[in-house]
């Protein structure tokens, strides 16, 4: 009896208790828009709350406000894993050890794969991690144009292809975002070579602009509906891209209109009036991008912190221009660590293996294969060589920011000893290089010599090579802060494939790298194969390819000149590439990559979009569903695919568009659509695809519109950028 009256009473408490409480105020309830909330927040927030809110408080992390329960923000690298835990203020490991990740392949061989669904598989899987990792932005993707083969970040971007970043970075940014996550595109923009990078100024045409380096980031905004971007570290007509008025304040929040958070690249703000009214968010990193030392700094001395208030207090900045800042920033929050039923996330599982070795599987390229090299069975060979530095070597880490801590990383030599039998596999390096060390080379131990000759000694007492070299990642070969300084293959290794040739011509060459090289030998190896950093599951991946478990669809996402000089870019004097250390012009203008070697007529080593598969494809002719157009149709174009071959198998067909009669230069042919295509040995497709009649348009920088030229058109069916299977001709009219 006593007990149910202490029972009552405690009820009565309880319910008298919620009665007497205040409603639930509208920012914390989920139920309400948006845009409720951002606003009821923000009118409870001091000026100094808002201030505190736009810059750094960690390495990693912002301020939320810890009066109203608006929680702070914390971010990663970033784009391909996320990155382990480092210390508060410093770049050093913070020693967690429940921060290794699944490594995902590098951007590169996500834009090989030509496949969208994969790329959503690819955000889904990573922003679990993120999430599960309690991170609510997630630094990637990275849409920056492959304009050179020697910049140094060209692996973590998706090519030198405006239109096929776009396709592929909307479902990875979409994916991410499912996880309540935001996901942060970079990095905006120009970033294209990390050759003083922090200050060179870029200048290039708006049709340039555009048409080549800014559609991924348009797409990203307007397609993918990202929640936060990062500018970059150069300059861009003559201003900081992180606080840069015209590509900030008109082009993505006035044209575009992102509604999301614009975020500095680390160390990327310079001055406090430019980062207030230039449309800079949130200021990251400042006083050190990570190569710099610690300074006496402190996040209260930020631009956007003390300096920044005191304009406010004094009324130079209005206090309009802090409240935009801080809506996004909330509006982002809303999004994400106060979006309501927000997942949960998952880290390192089964999903997120397989999601890596399906993008790693489809992304390696197949360059050559004279008279079916490859595939090699196992049990074919008891006497295999595996050579080079980069069969052993963890491709998972170095480059940089998006360096990782991975939960495990099957190395190619491994996946080769798995598929052929351990004891039927030897290695030898051939070469060796220091660890992974950006900022700075270190110099191996090892005589090289002695590799060197070792390797070759192997190679002449096998039946057949595996060489496994490319570019590793560290300062100077795919490194942030630093660009390549040939495009010929570094440590040797032209050589030592050479001397290969001489003992053992039954010769694989497997480049791991997210550029391009040089091939002075490539006549002579039966079989070359580009396989990019591939992440935790790099050795299954290339395995199953070698072997034949897996039959390669990749296509190349930039082209390989046969020499330097061939790329756009280098085809001027040292202002169009590196610049003269303060400012740079883009000469090519809008011929980047394939719309050079094509416009111009220079032959390239592997055209863009290259890529062989074990079987066979036959392309029927293509046609459209009419002759004539008017400039809001859509051309519907449909052809035949057969896969000739005795394989299953996968092509990504690609749509090429030209204009052979215009008032203003076009390229040859620009890309248009692509479609992955799986088709069963001898089975036939009728591929269907769209092409906006909008999207043949130019940038026409007279009128800043995009303009359809009415007139003829061609759209032609290719396997690659060099190889065009058929065209059809059609009419725009006025
Ligand atoms: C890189 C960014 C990266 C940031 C944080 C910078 O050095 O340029 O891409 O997200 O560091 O690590």
């Amino acid at each position: 009896m006593i007990k149910i009256r202490k029972l009552l009473i405690l009820l009565w408490a309880v319910t008298s208790l919620q009665a007497q409480s205040p409603m639930k105020p509208i920012y914390l309830d989920n139920s309400q828009p948006v845009e409720k909330r951002v606003e009821d927040a923000l009118s409870r927030m001091t000026l100094e709350e808002k201030v505190a809110m736009c810059h750094a408080q960690s390495k990693f992390s912002s301020h939320g406000v810890p009066r109203l329960g608006i929680p702070e923000i914390w971010m990663s690298d970033g784009p391909h894993g996320v990155r382990e835990e480092i210390e508060w203020d410093s770049w050093g490991a913070a020693k967690w050890t429940n921060d290794s990740c699944t490594a995902f392949p590098a951007l590169t061989c996500l834009a090989a794969t030509f496949n969208p669904d994969l790329a959503h598989a690819y955000g889904v899987a990573i922003g679990e991690e993120a999430r599960y990792r309690r991170k609510d932005i997630l630094l990637g993707p990275g849409v920056n144009i492959y304009r050179t083969p020697l910049n140094g970040r060209n692996f973590e971007y998706m090519g030198e292809d405006p239109y096929l970043a776009a396709r592929l970075s909307v479902p990875y940014i979409k994916g991410v975002q499912q996880s309540g996550v935001a996901a942060c595109v970079k990095h905006f923009a120009l970033n294209n070579q990390e050759m003083w990078r922090g200050h060179i100024n870029v200048e290039l045409s708006d049709r340039a602009l555009y048409e080549i380096y800014l559609p991924a980031f348009k797409a990203a905004v307007e397609e993918g509906g990202v929640w936060s971007i990062m500018g970059s570290y150069n300059k861009f007509r003559g201003q900081h891209c992180c606080h840069n008025d015209l590509l900030l304040n008109k082009i993505l929040k006035g044209e575009w209109n992102f509604d999301g958070v614009v975020v500095t690249d680390w160390g990327g703000a310079h001055n406090t009036q430019e980062a207030a009214l230039n449309g800079l968010d949130i200021e990251m990193g400042s006083y050190t991008n990570g190569l710099s030392s610690m300074s006496v700094f402190t996040y209260e001395d930020y631009y956007l912190a003390k300096p920044f208030l005191k304009l406010l207090k004094s009324g130079e900045v209005p206090v309009s221009v802090l409240d935009d800042k801080v809506r996004r920033i909330l509006r982002m929050t809303f999004r994400t660590s106060m979006m309501g039923e927000r997942p949960y996330g998952s880290f390192v599982n089964e999903t997120h293996s397989l999601a890596a070795r399906r993008v790693a599987e489809e992304g390696i390229v197949l360059l050559k294969n004279d008279k079916q090299f490859l595939p090699v069975q196992a049990g074919k060979y008891k006497k295999i060589a595996v050579i080079g530095e980069n069969a052993t070597r963890s491709m998972t880490e170095g480059g940089g920011s998006s360096t990782l801590k991975v939960k495990y990383e099957v190395s190619p030599l491994e996946g080769l000893q798995q598929v052929y039998g351990a004891a039927n596999v030897v290695y030898s390096k051939g070469y060796s290089t220091g660890p992974s060390v950006y900022g700075r080379v270190i110099a191996p131990k090892e005589n090289q010599q002695k590799l060197f000759d070792e390797a070759v000694k192997t190679a002449r007492e096998a039946e057949i090579v595996f060489f496994v070299g490319g570019l590793n990642k560290n300062h100077e070969q795919d490194c942030e802060a630093g660009d390549r300084t040939s495009y010929n293959l570094p440590f040797g290794q032209d050589d030592l494939i050479r001397e290969i040739l001489k003992v053992n011509k039954n010769l694989v060459v497997v480049l791991v790298s997210g550029n391009a090289v040089a091939m002075p030998w490539l006549k002579e190896v039966p079989a070359v194969m580009q396989a990019w950093y591939l992440g935790s599951e790099s050795g299954n991946a290339l395995a199953g390819v070698i072997s034949g478990t897996v039959n390669p669809s990749g296509k190349l996402p930039f082209t390989f000149g046969q020499k330097l000089t061939d790329y756009g870019a280098h085809a001027f004097d040292k202002l169009s590439y590196p610049g003269d250390s303060i400012n740079q012009y883009y000469k090519e203008d809008i011929l980047v990559g394939y719309r050079w070697f094509d416009t111009k007529k220079v032959k390239p080593l592997f055209p863009f979009g290259y890529g062989l598969s074990y079987t066979t494809f036959e392309y029927g002719k293509i046609s459209a569903d009419k002759k004539v157009y008017a400039a809001t149709d859509v051309v519907k174009v449909s052809f035949t695919l057969k896969n000739t071959g005795t394989m299953d198998g996968a092509e990504a067909v690609q749509i090429y568009a030209s204009q052979p009669k215009a008032s203003v230069i076009r390229p040859a042919k620009e890309l248009k659509a692509f479609k992955k295509i799986f088709l069963k040995a001898g089975e036939t497709q009728t591929v269907n695809l769209d092409i906006k009649v909008s999207d043949l348009a130019y940038f026409n920088d007279k009128t800043h519109q995009w303009t359809v030229e009415p007139g003829d058109f061609v759209l032609s069916n290719a396997a690659s950028a060099g190889d065009v299977k058929s065209a059809v001709k059609i009419q725009v009219m006025p």
